[in-house]
């Protein structure tokens, strides 16, 4: 059975996972950098870079030592090179270049955001292309038709913020901590969705494309006042914040839901999926379930494990690239865009 070794560092998750044939994970070891970066409320690059370095040998090691499998059981070696942070995308290449030198295997490139489209297929005994991907992660908002697990072709993107970055920032807007998106999610609870009308921004009418630094903007005046960037919070009840927390996630996930819809009609495709770290919001995955139910369509939602940053999604398509031939030699570099 081919086992591939797939390695993830593109941006604050240090991971490494074995995964073997039919997209087996047979383990996928996640080292979050969350306790390095929050106090700065976001990602900090070198820190990133530096912490991939200190935890990427032990995190392979453990890998291995889950799977039960050792040097000579790893048939090929796959690793994010890009889109992401560049120095941190460097620390995996370098490490995935090194051993596929070092033990002679081949070397498999993988797309992050690939990946993330095609996570939602890690453990379904079915195959669920061709589909509609929504891909929603704190670097990424876009839409994808999956024809098949390495054929991914992008149908719209962000235009400025991504989804998890509009969660981020709101949550910094409302003293949440850091990532903001379970924090909103857990706030958005105790509120009520209809108590604020935040703008639903649908670019052109046929748009794939999304933009959501309005909502953000929409969120930061709505607590401080029209024009003003502080000193509302202290103002505002638990209530309230829960209100805003509410009808902010309500308003990016009726987008999310409308755009993958209208991906639906324009390519005439009757399954959608759903992967990025956003889509471990559990408002989010029924919002698009019921909506996929009411119109027939098949709907499968990445399993939460396999939602943010994680190595196993590496090594699954990696697989799949694999099986086709594409292999990357040691010339392989990083790359910080799609
Ligand atoms: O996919 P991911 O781990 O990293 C990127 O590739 O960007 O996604 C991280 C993003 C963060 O912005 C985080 O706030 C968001 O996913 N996120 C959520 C939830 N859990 C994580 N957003 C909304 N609700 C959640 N429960
Ligand atoms: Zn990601």
């Amino acid at each position: 059975m081919t086992s591939v070794l797939g390695i993830e560092t593109s941006c604050d998750e240090t991971s490494a996972a074995i995964v073997g044939g039919g997209v087996d994970v047979r383990s996928n070891v996640v080292a979050s950098q969350v306790d390095l970066h929050c106090k700065y409320g976001g990602v900090v690059p070198e820190i990133a870079s530096r912490a991939h370095i200190e935890r990427l040998d032990s995190v392979i090691e453990e890998a291995l030592e889950r799977a039960g499998c050792r040097q000579a059981d790893v048939d090929a070696i796959a690793v994010t090179n890009r889109p992401g942070l560049v120095g941190a995308l460097l620390i995996g290449v370098t490490a995935a270049k090194t051993l596929s030198w070092v033990w002679q295997k081949p070397l498999v490139a993988v797309n992050h955001i690939d990946a993330h489209a095609y996570s939602p297929a890690i453990g379904l005994s079915e195959s669920p292309w061709p589909a509609v991907a929504l891909v929603v992660s704190g670097g990424h908002t876009s839409l994808f038709r999956v024809v098949g697990a390495t054929r991914i072709e992008r149908l719209g993107a962000t235009t400025d913020d991504a989804a998890g970055e509009a969660f981020d920032k709101v949550a910094a807007i409302l003293g949440l901590g850091y990532p903001g998106g379970p924090e909103i999610e857990k706030l958005a609870r105790e509120g009520n969705a209809d108590a604020i009308s935040f703008p639903r921004t649908m670019l052109a009418r046929n748009s794939l494309h999304f933009s959501f630094s309005g909502v953000k903007t929409a969120v930061l005046y709505n607590v401080n006042g029209q024009g003003k960037t502080s000193g509302g919070l202290e103002k505002m009840s638990p209530q309230q914040l829960a209100d805003t927390a509410a009808s902010f996630q309500q308003a990016v996930i009726d987008v999310l839901v409308r755009k993958t819809m209208l991906a639906i009609k324009q390519t005439g495709l009757t399954s959608v999926v759903l992967g990025g770290g956003v889509a471990c919001n559990k408002t989010l995955r029924a919002a698009l379930e019921d909506e996929c139910r009411n119109r027939g369509l098949a709907f499968h939602a990445a399993n939460p494990a396999y939602c943010t940053d994680n190595a196993a999604m590496i090594a699954a398509l990696g697989h799949h690239l694999l099986q086709e031939g594409r292999t990357a030699d040691l010339t392989l570099d990083a790359y910080p865009s799609s």
